[in-house]
């Protein structure tokens, strides 16, 4: 089988490096993939949402599956083009896709379904949106409708920060149209997970739960970014927490979409926060959690090209997932600065030397191959590896449990060195306290 990933991310090279490992597949390409893909994968200069372009390569290569990283070229409609065409593709429609790119659709979705989510209303005219948040007070929640890159979202305690981050979304439009309507939300309190579940539009596989660490620095502190590290399985899902979210949550889901007419074949990704009320949809994502799926692929001890393609031919109720004992967990190295200015161009060092640890994978995310200059005197030192983004490296260990495989993790990290590399040193802390239940 030919097969063709669309992305550029650590979550494409952890898919790149699971599906290189199928025995079914008989060659790799990714679009437009990184430095650290190209040693698994042929990459094709074709940029992630260039979906004509994508659909033109793979009619021309016989490519027999596509499987889309980013949540962007899904939005614009690359399945309903590679359907359209007889090209088989891993993906929601551009419509089924709207419940991640319109927070609105979603929100709307889940209350006429009594699908659990937190309170909320949806404006198109600031006036409006402000005298509601006057009313309710802070702490609130203002989210744009469209997407944002993870930046739509303003969980704001105060009533100032609530009525500016409408100006900033409504009358300045800081993302453009993304932000011309805007949902408001009560807050929500608890601890978030990510559950993330492989289906065909009537069954759903799910993957092992996960939890993320958005803000930059230790202790949840300081911005929010793309996902600074991640591990699974979450201890806190238990058994009976993830049938209560398979019940609850995802089934229900994937019903209400098929009753509107929208099967929705894929990856649906439910962001839960677990609330005293039991958990609560913070949004959906339509594709795999970035960097959740890192933490959760070196445990998959199935094939997953056969669980996909099961998913695009809507016999998933044959599928099974195995899974390895122990924990995964993903740490991200970032570049000085990310996730505002940053620098690129870094030389990453020590690459080789962690290169076959047993137990330790480096997945790359922003990185780019760059041959050596002809005066190099580093002789035989082949292709060097460059920094190319804000989130550059994620170094992903698997031990038998959580501590042994941070243990991992962080001792590559000790050997990985870059100009201006920064990450977090306490990912997986809230799981350190807690026995693993699965
Ligand atoms: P979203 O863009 O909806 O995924 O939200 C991004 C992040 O904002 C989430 O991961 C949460 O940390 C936070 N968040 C979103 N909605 C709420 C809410 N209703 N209550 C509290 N935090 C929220
Ligand atoms: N890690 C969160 C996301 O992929 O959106």
């Amino acid at each position: 089988m030919r097969v063709l990933v669309v992305g550029s991310g650590g979550r494409e090279h952890a898919l790149v490096w699971k599906l290189s490992q199928s025995p079914e597949v008989t060659k790799l390409f990714c679009a437009p993939g990184n430095g650290g893909i190209g040693e698994l994968a042929e990459l094709v200069d074709v940029g992630a949402e260039d979906v004509e372009s994508l659909a033109e390569f793979a009619e021309n290569k016989d490519i027999d599956l596509t499987i889309v990283g980013p949540e962007a070229a899904l939005a614009k409609g690359i399945v309903d083009l590679f359907e359209k065409r007889g090209l088989r593709i891993f993906g929601p429609t551009k419509a089924a896709a709207r419940i991640e790119s319109s927070k609105a659709f979603a929100k709307n979705l889940m209350k006429k379904y009594h699908i659990p989510t937190g309170q909320f209303a949806v404006f198109d005219d600031p006036q409006a949106a402000r005298a509601y948040v006057r009313q309710l007070g802070a702490p609130i929640v203002v989210k744009a409708d469209g997407l944002c890159g993870g930046k739509g979202t303003i969980v704001a305690t105060t009533l100032s920060e609530a009525l500016g981050a409408i100006d900033l979304l409504m009358e300045d439009r800081i993302f453009k149209e993304a932000g011309q309507r805007v949902v408001i939300e009560e807050r929500l309190i608890g601890e978030e997970v990510s559950i993330i579940v492989v289906t065909d539009g009537v069954t759903a596989l799910p993957l092992l739960p996960a939890q993320d660490h958005k803000r930059l620095h230790d202790g949840d502190k300081g911005p929010n970014t793309g996902g600074m590290g991640a591990y699974a399985p979450a201890p806190i899902v238990d058994a009976l927490l993830a049938q209560q979210v398979m019940d609850r949550v995802i089934m229900p889901t994937i019903r209400a979409m098929a009753s509107e007419g929208l099967v929705f074949k894929g990856v649906l990704f439910a962001g839960l926060m677990l609330t005293s009320d039991g958990p609560k949809v913070l949004e959906y994502n339509v594709r795999f959690g970035d960097p959740e799926i890192q933490a959760i692929l070196p445990l998959l001890k199935s094939d997953l090209v056969p669980i996909l393609d099961d998913a695009v031919e809507g016999r998933l109720s044959m599928a099974q997932c195995q899974w390895e004992p122990g924990s995964c967990v993903c740490v991200v190295l970032a570049s000085g600065g990310y996730p505002g200015d940053f620098q690129i161009g870094k030389e990453l060092q020590g690459l080789e030397s962690v290169k076959g640890r047993p137990g330790v994978f480096v997945f790359h995310a922003g990185t780019k191959r760059d041959r050596p200059a002809p005066t190099s005197t580093r002789a035989g030192s082949g292709d060097r590896f460059l920094s190319w983004g804000g989130r550059v490296l994620n170094v992903v260990g698997v031990g038998p449990d959580l501590d042994g495989a941070l243990k991992r993790a962080y001792d590559a990290i000790g050997a990985v060195q870059f100009n201006g590399m920064s990450y977090r040193k306490d990912i997986g802390f809230r799981a350190l306290k807690k026995p693993v239940n699965r």
